[in-house]
């Protein structure tokens, strides 16, 4: 008898799904788009079998059109009544920069999930939720969640400057108190978003958890910030993905010396025990390919605009 697919423990269709309609075509239709910032983009997605399972921490693969390269996205927020699925992404490449071409009424060609380990949400007492850039958008949901839950939320946010904010009203609807940062001071405190955290632990006060996500080199330098007051530290690896299943091997990335797969064993992980320099280094491997793949969209819009 056919079996289903079970993969480290992770049972990928019972996990996994795509949004397939009547008639068997799967439509994943854009409903709304909001710009948060000069580079940052929101979509509401028509996804309700994804939306009906999806989490906290979460994430969906997204494929643009049928010749383009699948990207990891995390869930913002989902709405299981209207079936719609929430992302944010910083146009940072050439995915990310024609995903925020689209529109209203655009459709994708595969919107997969919802995939990776849910938060674990529980009553851990007091917990601090950390946010930077993007990361902002993948924090709010778990904020609200662990607030859900009975915990008090200290979150704090932060952004290079006053341009990157957004979420600010929504992440502190969801927190007990909301520190805000600008690197440049053009907004709020001038500060990192590791000073705070630092000051709130060195008063003494009860912290039972931090989860801190955002670039790379924030969740590190948080995880180090927190290591020697031996407060445990919850980071979302974003190593580069390809099938998000745990099958391609690409997300490897090594966690308390033994290697683990992100999309399957993760993608959250206790900060403290990652080897930060080989996800920097794995995070780079397809840096001159990214980088022509640019160049060449760029040169394409450029030409089409002036109708060559
Ligand atoms: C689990 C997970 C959740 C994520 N959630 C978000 C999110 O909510 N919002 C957001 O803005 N970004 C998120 N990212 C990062 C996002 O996937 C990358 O920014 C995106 O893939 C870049 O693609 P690009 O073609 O625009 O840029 P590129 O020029 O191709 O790449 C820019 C950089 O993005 C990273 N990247 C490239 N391809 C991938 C890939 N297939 N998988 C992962 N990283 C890649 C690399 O570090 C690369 O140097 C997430 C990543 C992971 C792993
Ligand atoms: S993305 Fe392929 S194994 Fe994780």
């Amino acid at each position: 008898m056919w079996e289903p697919f079970v993969l480290r423990g992770f049972d990928l269709f019972d996990a996994v799904t795509d949004t397939t309609r009547e008639g068997g075509l799967d439509v994943y239709r854009i409903t709304a788009k909001e710009d948060l910032t000069p580079v940052t983009k929101l979509l509401k997605i028509e996804a309700p079998a994804v939306a009906r399972k999806a989490k906290a921490g979460q994430f969906v693969i997204v494929r643009v059109n049928e010749r383009g390269e699948r990207i990891p996205l995390t869930v913002a927020d989902y709405d299981r009544d209207s079936g719609e699925i929430t992302i944010v992404f910083q146009e940072v490449g050439k995915t990310t920069k024609l995903l925020g071409t689209l529109g209203v009424g655009d459709e994708l060609v595969s919107f997969t999930g919802p995939l990776g380990r849910p938060t674990e949400i529980d009553k851990y007492g007091t917990v601090i939720c950390v946010g930077g850039g993007a990361g902002i958008a993948a924090i709010y949901p778990i904020a609200r969640d662990l607030r859900g839950a009975g915990n008090i939320v200290i979150s704090i946010i932060g952004a290079r400057n006053k341009s990157l904010l957004f979420w600010e009203d929504k992440m502190r609807a969801v927190s007990d108190e909301l520190i805000v940062c600008t690197d440049d001071g053009s907004y709020a405190r001038k500060a990192l978003v590791t000073e705070p955290l630092k000051e709130m632990l060195s008063t003494g006060r009860k912290v039972d958890v931090v989860w801190a996500i955002g670039p790379a080199i924030m969740m590190k330098f948080c995880a180090l910030t927190t290591q020697p007051f031996g407060v445990k530290t919850i980071v979302s690896l974003n190593s580069i993905m390809v099938d998000g299943t745990g099958m391609c091997g690409c997300c490897r990335v090594e966690v308390g010396g033994e290697t683990r797969f992100a999309c399957v064993d993760g993608p959250e992980f206790d900060g403290h025990q990652v080897d930060w320099n080989l996800l920097f280094e794995r995070q780079r491997i397809y840096l001159d390919q990214e980088k022509r793949a640019l160049e060449l969209f760029e040169t394409t819009c450029a030409e089409n605009k002036e109708g060559r």
